[in-house]
């Protein structure tokens, strides 16, 4: 699968002929300056939770692309009140059969409120399957013994889970994720774009490559074949 970069959360992976997009905060995010969100394509838009770190483009793009936005269903109603129409809300637990595969929500630790500080419903994370091919996108959230349940129910090909510590889990709890989820191949995520989240980059590459993981990192803008 084709997945690119935009920064901070922010993924694009391309399922067939479609394109998801994962969490955007481009527009305001100064690591992601040179991404005009005006080229990013979207036939669908996940959100895993309201912080305005996952969604400030969001509306944006949405209107840009009419893609369906998927989220939970107090995003979607505030997305809806911000003039989108193209959206399905779900909740944790929840499964739905799309165009591109089957998408499961599955719990996040974290919290969720909107920017404007209203109630954001609960965090979630995305597994997304398509053909023979899944992946979890596990949004904010600290490890939680939860993650065993993935990796009992889906043989993961790949996942994207947050290292930069402080509001999230740290890459050293990434490793024990990717024990509980059972998936070796990981793509970081939610490092470096504020003071309190700058890591060190190759120590934690390092770290995964001792225990015979792989922790994949992109440059904002590039894409890799996964
Ligand atoms: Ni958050
Ligand atoms: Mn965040």
């Amino acid at each position: 699968m084709k997945v690119s970069y935009f920064g901070h959360s922010c993924f694009g992976v391309e399922v067939g002929n479609k394109n998801l997009l994962f969490d955007p905060f481009i527009s305001s995010n100064k690591l992601a300056g040179k991404i005009d969100i005006k080229s990013i394509k979207a036939d669908y838009i996940f959100i895993s939770h309201g912080h305005e770190d996952h969604i400030a483009d969001a509306v944006e793009i949405a209107k840009n692309t009419n893609a369906v936005v998927i989220s939970n269903f107090e995003i979607c109603n505030w997305l809806n009140k911000r003039g989108i129409d193209n959206f399905h809300p779900m909740n944790v637990g929840g499964k739905w059969i799309f165009d591109f595969g089957k998408v499961k929500c599955v719990n996040a630790v974290h919290s969720s409120s909107m920017p404007d500080g209203s109630y954001g419903g609960s965090a979630m994370g995305f597994l997304v399957s398509t053909g023979d091919s899944h992946f979890y996108y596990a949004g904010d959230t600290a490890l939680t013994y939860d993650m065993k349940l993935i990796g009992d129910y889906r043989n993961l090909n790949f996942a994207f889970l947050p290292i930069g510590d402080n509001f999230t889990m740290s890459a050293d709890n990434a490793i024990i994720a990717s024990d509980f989820i059972k998936c070796d191949k990981i793509i970081g995520m939610h490092y470096d774009t504020f003071d309190y989240i700058i890591i060190d980059k190759k120590e934690a590459i390092e770290k995964f490559k001792q225990q015979d993981k792989s922790l994949i990192l992109f440059e904002i803008g590039e894409t890799k074949e996964i």
